[in-house]
């Protein structure tokens, strides 16, 4: 494989900050085989003035994934017992099917210590992303992912099993209907919630569907540990200040980090400019291959 096709990833991504440092030499050199081969690529129509950014552009989303997550070595065995996933694009979770509360697990069935501070996150999508955190922090913290589309909740713990994680989990649940009563049962403190790329609902009568309402914000804020974070995050600018005009209105109990620490550059409106969390987000990776901006806040409980 040519030095020149690995730095071109390298540089894809940005100064080495995320996949090429994790992703092995083996792994970026089978995927580009695969893009090489492959008649079906992503392209891009933005930043094609060079020979470089015309190959970078042709790089699928998903490949992007594949490198980013290389780590996981997910197997697939959950895709054989599932047969193929396939998932609707987005659901009304104001229908009726979704009122219902989610049963709250027995926490010592799900976690091997349910003492752990915990994050979760609303939106969990696939799942990748907080099987990615856990793996790297076991024995330090508990992750739970609620997720609306019970398909991808029964891959995700499928893979989790077959990781043998013992520090992540998935529910199937309307986070705007149960986060309340999940989060106050759990035994240890919570101490970050993340909400990343929620669906944007972009119709004016259809933003009550939208997962951050206030119910949701005043839960979290309740239940968040002194100290504990609310990480949010959209590639839709409209999104992103509904989620910030909420979590900014709550400043008499939160405050954005840039107040108290200088180490997370923001632009100049203050979104945070590079993902905290060491890996972007599947929705992240996609949309900055469209070269969407990623709109970021990080709130920390100061009272
Ligand atoms: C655009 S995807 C983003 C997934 C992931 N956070 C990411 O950044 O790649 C939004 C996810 O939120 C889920 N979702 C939407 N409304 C929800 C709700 N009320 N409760 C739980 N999950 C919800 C959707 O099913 C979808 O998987």
């Amino acid at each position: 494989m040519a030095a020149s096709s690995l730095n071109l990833l390298r540089y894809f991504y940005g100064g080495g900050e995320r996949a090429p440092r994790r992703a092995s030499k083996e792994a970026l050199c089978s995927l580009l085989r695969r893009i090489s081969s492959s008649p079906r690529r992503h392209c891009c129509s933005a930043r094609v003035g060079t020979a470089a950014a015309k190959e970078q552009s042709c790089l699928r989303s998903s490949d992007l994934v594949a490198i980013e997550y290389a780590d996981l070595n997910l197997p697939n065995k959950a895709s054989e017992e599932l047969g193929h996933v396939r998932i609707r694009q987005h659901v009304n979770p104001l229908s009726s099917s979704f009122s219902v509360p989610a049963r709250v697990p027995d926490w010592n069935e799900v976690f091997r210590d349910p003492n752990l501070p915990l994050m979760i996150d609303i939106g969990s999508g696939s799942g990748r992303f907080l099987m990615w955190l856990a793996k790297r922090n076991p024995g330090v913290r508990n992750y739970l992912g609620l997720e609306i589309r019970q398909k991808l909740v029964n891959r995700a713990n499928l893979w989790i099993k077959e990781l043998a994680l013992s520090n992540v989990h998935f529910l199937f649940a309307n986070a705007t209907v149960s986060f309340n009563q999940l989060v106050s049962t759990y035994p240890g403190p919570l101490m970050l919630v993340s909400i990343l790329c929620p669906d944007p609902h972009f119709k004016k009568r259809h933003h009550k569907r939208r997962v951050v309402q206030r119910p949701l914000v005043d839960s979290i804020i309740k239940n968040l540990m002194l100290g504990g974070q609310v990480f949010i995050q959209s590639d839709v600018l409209e999104v992103a200040l509904d989620m910030r005009n909420q979590f900014d209105a709550e400043g008499d109990v939160l405050r954005h980090i840039d107040a108290f620490n200088q180490s997370l550059l923001c632009d100049s409106e203050g979104w945070i400019l590079s993902n905290p969390m060491g890996i972007r987000t599947e929705r992240e990776i996609h949309a900055e291959l469209e070269g969407a901006k990623i709109y970021r806040r990080l709130y920390q409980k100061w009272i």
